[in-house]
């Protein structure tokens, strides 16, 4: 049962401090189900299905240890996620690289440590073969226009990402003259989409154009499932369907890369009422999370659902605002809301690119995150001091540097 009621709430908020994170384990493993089941009638149809968990939406070490624990593997897209990955034990096996532009230095590791990976462009086939790579998948570029924000669309004509469609051959010849194997078709459209139809839409563009398809090992078909439609889960029918009806095309081994879908809703965001303060034209509730702590709102205008707690009184009309002196630091504008100070406010749906995209913007320090596994609440990761914020400054230059300075 999902525990994000008032009492708990108020005894994290307490214990730990605001703003802070709060994530329920039951419901990654709802969602890993959910997604495992749909794609269960695929495995019927004889393919292998494989869940790679896409850690941008959220690289907490012990999410991507659930995860793992049950049975999906880690969808990396950076050296820092790689490092991250092996610190929390996953195995290079477990490991897909699904990059763009990708760095000498993570080539490499790939190559060193015989992680799968998917080369997006003709010139990542020719570093990753000086890198070493002996065998890789490409990653096509469908052409479907869809995701919930113009900046997480990644299959435009004017997309940085993938090959395009009829790039293909000239890819395949590349692999070939390069001595590295071809392993598998690679593509991802975007994020946040609540139906099924771009997905058909994109296997089936996929299909048409790579003739040599069943005989590779594999076809990845990337993420951007939307956690939820209206409350909904999103429906996998019509796409599960769709790969069954073409199961004749496509290679022996299917791999979805969830990201959003599999976290989103297991996380709320906890944040305090500093005040409520009214101007000749407005009312504003301040909380002390700011967009450094939650930016989809700012990055994306994610709207995200809230209550709150600890107010009972009449509700009024508002701005909900953070402390950064940005006019843009607004999490909803003109809501109906009780709400006092030092009463809670709680974001939901947040596990997905929530912390993943936090700052230290205004020096202000990360929150914290606190787990919820098993009727157990505990500390995942602690608040960061403003101490630790510059402790990455070189002081001793800092000191000779005042010296000189203050000539
Ligand atoms: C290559 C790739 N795979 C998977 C994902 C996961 O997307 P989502 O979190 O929407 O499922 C992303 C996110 O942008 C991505 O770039």
């Amino acid at each position: 049962m999902p525990i994000f009621d008032c009492a708990t709430l108020t005894d994290i908020a307490d214990r730990f401090g605001t703003p802070v994170y709060f994530t329920d384990f039951s419901l990654i493993q709802e969602k890993f189900q959910q997604v495992d089941s749909a794609f269960s009638r695929l495995k019927n149809a004889g393919k292998r299905v494989k869940i790679f968990y896409s850690i941008k939406a959220n690289s907490n070490p012990f999410i991507m240890r659930y995860l793992l624990s049950l049975g999906a593997g880690l969808d990396i897209l950076s050296e820092g996620e790689l490092a991250l990955s092996l610190r929390s034990k996953a195995s290079p096996s477990d490991l897909m690289i699904s990059g763009t532009m990708l760095a000498e230095e993570l080539l490499s590791q790939a190559s060193g440590l015989k992680i799968k990976i998917n080369l997006d462009s003709l010139e990542s086939i020719q570093r990753g073969a000086r890198a070493g790579l002996k065998r890789a998948g490409i990653r096509l570029n469908p052409l479907i226009e869809a995701g919930h924000h113009e900046k997480v669309r990644t299959a435009t004509s004017a997309s940085k990402f993938g090959i395009a469609l009829e790039g293909y051959t000239i890819a395949k010849e590349e692999f070939r003259k390069r001595g590295l194997s071809l392993d598998g078709i690679h593509y991802h459209i975007g994020s946040g989409i609540e139906t099924c139809d771009p997905f058909v839409r994109a296997l089936s563009q996929i299909c048409r154009t790579v003739d040599n398809l069943s005989q590779l090992k594999y076809l990845d078909i990337g993420g951007g499932y939307a956690s939820s439609k209206g409350g909904k889960p999103f429906d996998f029918t019509n796409l599960v369907n769709s790969l069954i009806e073409n199961s004749d095309l496509l290679p022996p081994e299917i791999y979805i890369e969830a990201g959003r879908y599999l976290v989103a809703n297991s996380t709320v965001l906890l944040s305090r009422v500093t005040e409520v303060k009214s101007t000749s034209r407005r009312t504003f509730v301040g909380i002390d999370a700011g967009f450094n702590d939650m930016m989809r709102t700012v990055l994306y205008g994610a709207e995200h659902p809230f209550f709150t707690c600890g107010c009972a009184g009449k509700k009024f009309r508002a701005d909900l605002v953070g402390p950064i002196c940005e006019s843009g630091d607004v999490f909803r504008t003109d809501v109906s809301i009780a709400a006092k100070e030092g009463s809670l406010v709680v974001f939901h749906d947040v596990g997905a690119y929530g912390y993943s995209l936090s700052s230290n913007y205004l020096t202000r320090p990360r929150p914290a995150e606190i787990a919820s596994y098993k009727s157990r609440i505990f500390l995942m990761r602690k608040r960061q001091t403003p101490a630790e914020l510059f402790s990455d400054v070189s002081w001793k230059s800092f000191s000779s540097f005042l010296k000189q300075a203050s000539r």
